[in-house]
């Protein structure tokens, strides 16, 4: 059992949660993830690191209350206990000078894009960050990432903050302005990824990403996570979760990630848990 020891609400059903995990923070690394067990008959939710205290043991998670789990999850407080967290997985992010780099993140992406901005900024590059919601209600992490940026774009997509429209029409715009660009590093909802590998193929703009698919057990052996990269099965546990977005199969993600929408429904629909919630909104 692992304490959480902060919680805090970022936005409308995005929250931050501190857990005691010094198993995960002793090797954490930017572009690792944990998986985490809520309670005894709940599933394996892989969420990304968004920091880590390695002298207090600390690790900080960053979720958007969306299925079940994590509506169970978003009802934890400060001195509850979750069942299980076990990482860090995944490889972690290759930071090295590679110069100017815009990084990407789009709504609950932006929590992964913040060690990584960091560290590359320690490392020497110039670090455009831009960050995507739907609208400003929506908007978490500016002022982290104005911390670890040489330049941050909030884009909205209803114009209520920032500018109006996508991370895409941003990225565009940084192009048009000649602005140097070695490096695109996009991390948000798949459509949005392949929306921006799309354009930076155009440019011949190297592109990595970062795969959300669907995992069970994050150790390589059930499959669940496969994605086709460059033509060839790779599993996005233990091979990713970075690949090079120019050549992953964003339609086969996308039709694997909605193979369990109608089960996912099912049991927000029928699970007790919606009462509770109903409950906890109106304390
Ligand atoms: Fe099972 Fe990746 S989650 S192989």
């Amino acid at each position: 059992m692992y304490k959480i020891v902060k919680k805090e609400i970022l936005a409308k059903d995005i929250k931050l949660i501190g857990v005691e995990a010094p198993h995960i923070t002793y090797n954490a690394k930017a572009g690792n993830f944990v998986v985490v067990i809520v309670d005894e008959k709940g599933e394996r939710v892989p969420l990304t690191i968004y920091d880590w205290d390695k002298e207090r043991g600390i690790v900080y998670i960053i979720f958007m209350e969306v299925g079940t789990s994590t509506k169970k999850l978003g009802l934890l407080n400060e001195g509850d206990y979750l069942y299980a967290i076990a990482g860090p997985f995944g490889k972690h992010f290759n930071i090295q000078n590679y110069g100017n780099v815009v990084i990407i993140g789009g709504g609950v992406g932006t929590p992964a894009i913040f060690p990584i901005a960091r560290d590359l900024k320690k490392s020497g590059n110039k670090v455009l960050s831009i960050m995507g919601f739907r609208t400003k209600e929506l908007v978490i992490l500016e002022k982290e990432m104005k911390s670890v940026s040489d330049k941050v774009i909030i884009a909205t997509n209803d114009g209520s903050y920032g500018k109006k429209g996508l991370v895409t029409d941003a990225l565009q715009e940084l192009i048009y302005e000649k602005e140097k660009i070695d490096l695109v590093i996009a991390i948000g909802p798949v459509i949005m990824m392949k929306a921006v590998s799309d354009l930076t193929k155009i440019y011949n703009l190297k592109t990595i990403v970062s795969l959300n698919a669907i995992m069970i057990d994050a150790t390589g052996m059930c499959g669940g996570c496969r994605v086709t990269v460059g033509g060839e099965i790779k599993f996005s546990c233990v091979d990713g979760p970075d690949f090079d977005g120019h050549l992953v199969d964003f339609d086969q993600l996308l039709l694997r990630l909605s193979a369990y929408k109608d089960k996912e429904q099912e049991s927000l629909t029928y699970c007790r848990l919606n009462k509770k919630i109903e409950e906890n909104k109106n304390v």
